[in-house]
């Protein structure tokens, strides 16, 4: 079975700054053998792409370095709402994290964000990190601005029913939900530990199950919110404190992998009949390209074996965090090889064009 190149529209690659865990060259290897072409990559780098001075750097690197299209988001942040004009005009999309999570960029308070919305142009979306209380805020100023907000990994009953409901209102609102938010929940928030521990966090079983209800109408989109950190950031790997040394261990930093798992994971769900192919397709390609009008891809697909059984994963990931919430699942479907224009840059778990 064949799909277009897929396009993730929610991935931390960690440059600028933070290259020991991921780089635009690992990020997307492991595109590549998670069937993705096309990535939208977060701001919340050292420093953050707030300023159209350090978004150029980083996009000419990214250019520079990765082995499939890397598009970044623009970062909102109070103090260089100035820049956003200028931003406007390069990045598919702006970035404003209205709730705490990993990195440097939070926008405290709603007339902050309510400025930087009108600071930017209504034909290009604001993705938001907004939980709660936020997405409710996020929505309004949908409503009184006119622009359009796309909610990022939506993950909670009440969030996605206020979605629905905006949209039935005609509110430019959109939406993505991540695969570890559809295929986990709490009871594996607590077998996991650190690995397990992502923002938004897992949710109950009745969340994930309301998400699954709207998969075929409210979610537009799925994204994995790729968000490696290292077995040692994450507290996995303890090294031994030497004597008379104080710890200055912080609590590991929020965030999971996920580039390489979310197409099989989907494809399981096909398998299971509990989503269809097609679907795999809108959420995956049609949708985000419509959003964040992306450019199409000539002569580039890839090849899916939709019926191969396994334990994932079933070759060493790319991502250089090195590894998966989801190691040791069984899988039905899995990538087999990607064309990526014109030339075939991944095959039965090797990257050909590293
Ligand atoms: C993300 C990260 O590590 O950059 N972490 C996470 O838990 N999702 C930040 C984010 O997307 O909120
Ligand atoms: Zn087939
Ligand atoms: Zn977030
Ligand atoms: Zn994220």
């Amino acid at each position: 079975m064949k799909f277009p190149g897929l396009i993730d529209a929610h991935v931390h690659l960690r440059t600028p700054g933070g290259e020991h865990k991921e780089d635009f060259r690992t990020g997307s290897a492991a595109a590549l053998a998670g069937g993705f072409t096309v990535l939208l990559a977060m701001p919340n780098t050292q420093p953050p792409l707030v300023s159209s001075k350090e978004w150029t750097i980083a996009q000419t690197r990214a250019n520079q370095e990765s082995l499939c299209d890397i598009f970044l988001f623009a970062g909102a942040s109070e103090i260089f709402i100035h820049e956003l004009p200028e931003l406007a005009k390069k990045a598919h999309g702006l970035k404003v994290y209205l709730n705490d999570t990993y990195g440097p960029l939070r926008v405290a308070g709603i007339e902050p964000f309510r400025k930087i919305v009108q600071a930017w142009p209504a034909g290009k979306p604001i993705a938001v990190h907004a939980e709660g209380e936020t997405a409710a805020e996020a929505i309004a100023a949908a409503g009184q601005y006119g622009r359009h907000i796309h909610i990022c990994h939506v993950s909670r009953k009440e969030e996605i029913e206020l979605i629905a409901d905006a949209k039935a209102r005609g509110l430019k609102v959109t939406c993505e939900v991540t695969p570890h938010h559809l295929f986990l929940n709490e009871a594996d928030a607590d077998r996991l530990g650190p690995l397990g521990d992502m923002r938004p966090q897992l949710a109950s079983q009745s969340d994930v199950d309301t998400l699954w209800q709207h998969i075929n109408s409210t979610i537009d989109m799925i994204a994995s919110d790729h968000a490696p950190h290292t077995l040692e950031e994450k507290g996995v790997i303890v090294d031994k404190p030497m004597e008379g040394y104080t710890s200055t261990r912080t609590a590991p930093p929020p965030g999971v992998p996920g580039l390489e798992s979310t197409l099989p994971l989907l494809l399981t769900a096909a398998a299971e009949g509990r989503l269809t192919y097609e679907r795999i397709q809108t959420l995956l390609v049609t949708n985000p390209r419509k959003i964040y009008n992306l450019p199409s891809q000539p002569d580039t697909w890839v090849e899916v074996d939709e019926k191969a059984s396994y334990a994932f994963p079933d070759h060493p990931l790319y991502t250089k965090c090195g590894w998966s919430p989801f190691e040791g699942r069984r899988m039905t479907g899995r990538v087999r090889k990607v064309i990526y224009k014109g030339k075939t840059v991944y095959q039965d778990g090797k990257i050909l064009s590293l």
